[in-house]
């Protein structure tokens, strides 16, 4: 393990790093290398992770997102047009208290598709998610599993304007928004959608439940698999709890490669 992994691990609050008996430790490779090596880093982490693992593989049934009150041809729009169209968009109280929108950022054909909740001051001001403090644990999370933003992986929010003063979208403008969400995701096809946080995962299957109660489960959305772990902004406060993410984030590389 080179000192950037170690600080990524140090980052998530992993040490000291814990290694199965038996198990070969190759040095961990660079960012955005194949899935056969996310494997591999998911091989160290936390004793924690071992101790409480989430149950695994236990797939739900097809759940319905959120309808949108306002879907208007959405489905059928291309990459240029939709992102034309949340540009312009101003269906919904939150636009008149924002910036600019945020539309997303990443690969277009990624198989891996992040969804946090909503910009927040230093995405309204960048016009790019997850560009913050939350960001930047974001961006450690998936070096720790050899992903990179941009390459492979595609980041974005359930709704594409800041809500005013942090505070949680409300279901209204979850719905209205949602409609663009669900065409990226068309777009983008991922093999794997990481919901990051309660908002954007009881969005997304579209019931009301617990984070907890989500974790450790492969949901089916609409044929796309869909996993759920923490808040980068809440790991940032309850930095216990970085552990939980290291062993969803390995639940997550684990299905990839199923
Ligand atoms: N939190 C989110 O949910 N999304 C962002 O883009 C930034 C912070």
């Amino acid at each position: 393990m080179n000192i950037r992994d170690d600080n990524v691990l140090r980052e998530l609050n992993l040490f000291p790093l814990w290694v199965r008996r038996g198990t070969p430790v190759a040095d961990a490779p660079e960012a955005s290398a194949p899935v056969a090596e996310t494997q591999a880093a998911c091989r160290l982490g936390g004793g924690e992770a071992d101790t409480q693992q989430p149950a695994m593989g236990i797939v739900e049934p097809v759940l319905s997102p959120v309808e949108g009150l306002n879907p208007s041809r959405v489905d059928t729009l291309n990459w240029e047009e939709l992102k034309q169209t949340v540009h312009d968009c101003t269906a919904c109280k939150l636009r008149a208290g924002c910036t600019q929108t945020v539309f997303g950022v990443g690969d277009e054909n990624a198989d891996w598709l992040f969804v946090g909740e909503g910009p927040g001051a230093d995405e309204d001001a960048q016009g790019e998610p997850f560009v913050g403090q939350a960001g930047k644990l974001l961006d450690n999370m998936l070096a720790a599993i050899k992903l990179k933003r941009g390459n492979n992986v595609y980041i974005a929010n359930i709704v594409k304007c800041r809500p005013p003063s942090n505070r949680n979208p409300e279901p209204d403008e979850i719905a209205t928004c949602m409609p663009y969400l669900q065409q990226q995701i068309a777009l983008i096809k991922p093999k794997l959608i990481v919901a990051l946080g309660k908002v954007a995962a009881t969005s997304l299957l579209g019931r009301e439940a617990t984070l907890g109660s989500l974790r450790g489960t492969v949901h089916d959305l609409k044929g796309t698999p869909l996993i759920v772990t923490y808040h980068p902004a809440y790991l940032l406060r309850s930095p216990a709890e970085k552990a939980k993410a290291w062993q969803d984030l390995c639940f997550a590389v684990q299905r990839m490669t199923e």
